[in-house]
């Protein structure tokens, strides 16, 4: 698991390789398995592995998502604000952030490559993708990921330096 977490790098080129039904399913449940607040889980998840809405998502989020055509998955987030908590509804955005970090490392540990394209809260791009599939006004789109087998020179030998000593602090600021 510590691996898993410590070597998660963007990746933003792939290979032609498919990613089958299992392998998605397995990404998703892993997205639907992160804690969420008072345990509303109020996401729901947009399947694209078809290359033309692919390619329409990229153009929706912008210039930073164009690797996304490439893809041969991408998964959009949604907040479901009818399911989120009453009293404290911005939660939905932790939650979902939490569900696409769980689905990146899910990606991770089956062998795939992935990149985070944001989205909420630029509200062009929720607009866009709002509008490309025609959700209605409860559903927000919160982020989309880009999923491949990797195919990145840069990324695979990108060191990571991971470890920042002076962002932490014991028992006082
Ligand atoms: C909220 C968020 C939004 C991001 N948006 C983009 C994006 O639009 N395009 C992109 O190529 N990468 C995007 N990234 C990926 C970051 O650039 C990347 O995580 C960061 O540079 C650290 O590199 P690493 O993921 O390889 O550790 C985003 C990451 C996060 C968490």
């Amino acid at each position: 698991m510590l691996n898993t977490i410590y070597e998660r790098k963007s990746v933003r080129k792939y290979t032609d390789q498919k990613i089958d039904a299992e392998t998605i399913e397995k990404i998703l449940k892993a997205g639907m398995s992160g804690p969420t607040a008072v345990n509303a889980r109020p996401w729901c998840f947009i399947v694209l592995n078809e290359q033309e809405m692919l390619e329409k998502s990229a153009d929706a989020n912008g210039r930073a998502a164009q690797c996304l055509k490439q893809a041969k998955l991408g998964i959009l987030i949604c907040g479901d604000l009818q399911r989120a908590f009453s009293r404290a509804p911005e939660y939905w955005v932790v939650d979902c952030a939490i569900a696409g970090q769980n689905m990146v490392l899910a990606a991770q540990s089956l062998g795939l490559g992935s990149v985070w394209l944001g989205t909420w809260p630029q509200m062009d791009k929720v607009e866009r993708q709002r509008e490309l599939f025609n959700l209605p006004e409860t559903i927000v789109p919160h982020s989309l990921i880009a999923f491949g087998y990797p195919d990145d020179e840069v990324s695979a030998n990108k060191e990571k330096n991971i470890w920042e000593e002076d962002r932490v602090h014991y028992n006082k600021w």
